[in-house]
């Protein structure tokens, strides 16, 4: 059959509460257009991440009641901690509340002012935690990812040579690790190919220094692998898994991505100074190394979630129904970042919207139309999310005005999507009408949670 079925039945439902454009005008203008600061409820089909929001398998919910709460050595902390290091080879593994508490963790230690960490793209939390030590975060993309609907199989690469033009100019010393997000969420959700990652550690090595992977979506970056790079077709999901973070000394993960948890991430590495040094940090602030900031119960259902992650059935259809959304909207001439990533669809807002300057925020405009249109909450990643630079406050153009649709796992079904479909053609029929937007209030450090807009007049 060419149908790629949803490889699971809906056992529990959650309503959806049905609103007019009226009331979503209304709603959105109450919170000064800032998508982040509607109510869940007042969200038609909520797209705004798929951080935390994936459903869990009755396998998940029954682990849930297994959860030993003993504060230290519960029994759900080593399930957690055989499953981790099952999936990722790592010796020492760290539990923290979630992916940023471990990156706060890993800079903590490793970050100091006038440093900098090259990674293909930072994530937004990334990047400001490395800010946030004075440290410079450094994007150094591949090529292709600076073209949207360029089709490539690894837009999410790093530039190899850019990588090593920069450890030229700044010095060895001040690069206290390199990183790679896989998938590369702020470029589009694009995959990173098993050859960047050896060529990227290969580096790391000959120069001494430390290889980090940010983890989060590793299960989609690791089918895109087998999918799309010579060599790996035959080979299992967690063998491929296994080999990427061979190269790595360790990796930061945000479990509420690809391990199907609400809550949840931890931090590893193989050098056990360093985890001592971790684990000491996390004490601090997060709790006991045996549930840092966990419940026991969110411990066993990330142990569930990780092996459930690697399932062939659910990749394909999960890299099936986000391909859906895209192949849809590329069909009406909707510009959009090609090929179809994992997580997300991504729309170029700066193509969709080209009279709207990257200074009036279409990213930003995009996605309040797509609310007020259809109740479908989107989230811009652009000049909003990356256009202040949090030393000097001085503002420019991001890299790219793109919005956003992140799709929840195992969440909505395909009459869910066929309507994101209608709703964004909706849109797009009337872009020229839509205006841009001015900045009413916003603090420096991740400024797009909180800040208020109004339209330009
Ligand atoms: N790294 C990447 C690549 C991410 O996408 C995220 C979160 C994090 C780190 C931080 O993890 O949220 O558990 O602290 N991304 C979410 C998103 C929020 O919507 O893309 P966290």
């Amino acid at each position: 059959m060419k149908t790629i079925i949803e490889p699971f039945r809906i056992k529990a439902v959650e309503a959806i509460k049905i609103t007019n454009r009226e009331e979503r005008v209304r709603l959105i203008e109450e919170v000064g257009l800032n998508p982040f600061l509607l109510r869940g409820e007042d969200v038609m089909i909520d797209l705004l991440t798929d951080s935390g929001t994936s459903a869990m398998s009755s396998e998940g919910w029954a682990a849930l009641m297994r959860g030993d709460e003993s504060y230290a050595g519960a029994r759900s902390w080593y399930r957690f901690k055989e499953a981790v290091q099952e999936v990722f080879g790592f010796e020492h593994v760290i539990p923290t509340h979630q992916g940023r508490a471990a990156e706060r963790i890993l800079f903590g230690i490793m970050v100091k002012p006038g440093h900098f960490v090259p990674n293909n793209t930072h994530f937004d939390t990334t990047r400001a935690n490395i800010e946030f030590r004075g440290g410079e975060a450094v994007d150094l993309p591949c090529p292709e990812a600076k073209q949207p609907d360029l089709i490539a199989p690894f837009k999410g690469n790093m530039d190899l040579e850019a990588l090593r033009a920069l450890i030229e100019r700044v010095g060895v010393a001040q690069i206290p690790l390199i990183m790679v997000t896989i998938t590369n969420n702020s470029g589009g959700g694009q995959p990173v190919s098993m050859a960047n990652i050896r060529g990227i550690s290969e580096i790391a090595r000959a120069h001494g220094v430390p290889f980090y992977i940010d983890a989060c979506r590793f299960a989609e970056n690791a089918w895109f692998i087998k999918q799309r790079e010579p060599g790996y077709a035959d080979r299992s999901v967690p063998s491929i898994v296994a080999e990427i973070f061979s190269y790595a000394d360790g990796c930061t993960m945000s479990a509420k991505k690809d391990a199907f948890a609400n809550m949840g991430g931890f931090l590893c590495t193989r050098d056990a100074q360093l985890a001592e040094e971790e684990r000491n940090l996390l004490i601090l602030t997060e709790g006991f190394p045996t549930y840092g900031g966990l419940s026991g119960r969110d411990l066993d259902a990330i142990a569930v979630g990780l092996r459930e992650i690697l399932a062939e059935d659910y990749l394909n259809y999960r890299a099936a129904s986000t391909a859906y959304v895209v192949n849809h909207l590329t069909a009406l001439g909707v510009p959009m970042v090609l090929p179809a990533g994992g997580h997300a669809v991504y729309i170029d807002a700066r193509r969709f919207l080209p009279h709207v300057a990257p200074m009036q925020y279409p990213g930003w405009s995009l996605a309040v139309e797509l609310y007020k249109e259809g109740g479908v909450r989107g989230v811009e990643i652009g000049t909003v999310m990356f256009g202040l630079n949090p030393h000097t406050g001085e503002e420019a153009p991001g890299p790219w005005d793109l919005v956003r649709l992140a799709i929840p796992r195992r969440v909505y079904t395909q009459s869910h999507m066929d309507y994101v479909v209608e709703v964004v053609a909706a849109v797009w029929a009337r872009r020229a009408e839509i205006r841009g937007l001015k900045i009413k209030s916003a603090p420096r450090f991740l400024r797009h949670f909180t800040a208020t807009f109004e339209p330009l007049t």
